[in-house]
């Protein structure tokens, strides 16, 4: 599975970046007008960190100025991939940026019928929301069950990445279910790695080593 971070943090992004653990980056125009940057430059910032995919979103809703502004956001770096919403503007602009080899990322996804046409578009990514549809007590996670179905059924190469992360039982019931990738907010990334009898564990193996009196190096 790979771990996206949900961030236009470049502090948080290159804290994740150096532990290894990072592919890529996804962003969306909330993010971009949270970190009060300019969008070219801090895509450009975010793709010099990383070498993975980082996502940067159209913000037009027009056929013509998607792929305008794709252009635009391509020509960044070799990592950008451009994210677009799931309408019918969307899915003919990633329908046209695939077939000339531009990575795309469907976006704010509610359906399995939705997710389905995005990969009929070709679309690399497929970014289901998964806590917007808890939010209003749908159950997200049934929605990459349904997905992960539907494209095993039919060999869609559309990888999906589960989005709209909230807890880390997001993050494990995603990889359960066969997510390929979850793009996920610094904070809870971080707080995968925790376990208060890893940090028990830990304190009493330090202290009983302090008492042997010895040092590996
Ligand atoms: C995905 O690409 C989106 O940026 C993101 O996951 C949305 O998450 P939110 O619903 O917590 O805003």
């Amino acid at each position: 599975m790979k771990f996206f971070v949900d961030t236009a943090d470049t502090a948080e992004i290159q804290e994740l970046e150096a532990t290894g653990l990072l592919d890529g980056v996804t962003t969306n125009p909330s993010l971009i007008a949270k970190s009060g940057k300019d969008f070219k430059d801090v895509i450009a910032e975010i793709c010099k960190i990383t070498n993975g995919d980082v996502s940067a979103e159209v913000a037009a809703t027009d056929f013509d100025t998607m792929i305008k502004e794709a252009q635009v956001l391509r020509a960044i770096a070799n990592n950008v991939v451009i994210k677009l919403p799931l309408t019918f503007d969307g899915l003919k602009a990633c329908k046209q940026l695939t077939s000339e080899g531009t990575k795309t990322n469907v976006t704010l996804c509610f359906s399995a019928n939705q997710a389905l046409l995005a990969a009929k578009a070709g679309a690399t990514y497929i970014s289901p929301f998964i806590g917007r549809l808890d939010d209003i007590n749908l159950d997200g996670m049934e929605l990459i069950r349904e997905i992960r179905v539907i494209y095993d059924n039919y060999g869609f190469d559309t990888e999906i990445l589960a989005a709209s992360i909230r807890t880390a039982n997001h993050v494990k019931d995603a990889a359960i279910i066969g997510a390929d990738v979850v793009t996920v907010p610094p904070a809870t990334l971080k707080s995968l790695v925790k376990h208060p009898l890893t940090d028990k564990g830990l304190d009493a193996f330090l202290s009983d080593w302090a008492k042997t009196g010895q040092s590996i190096l």
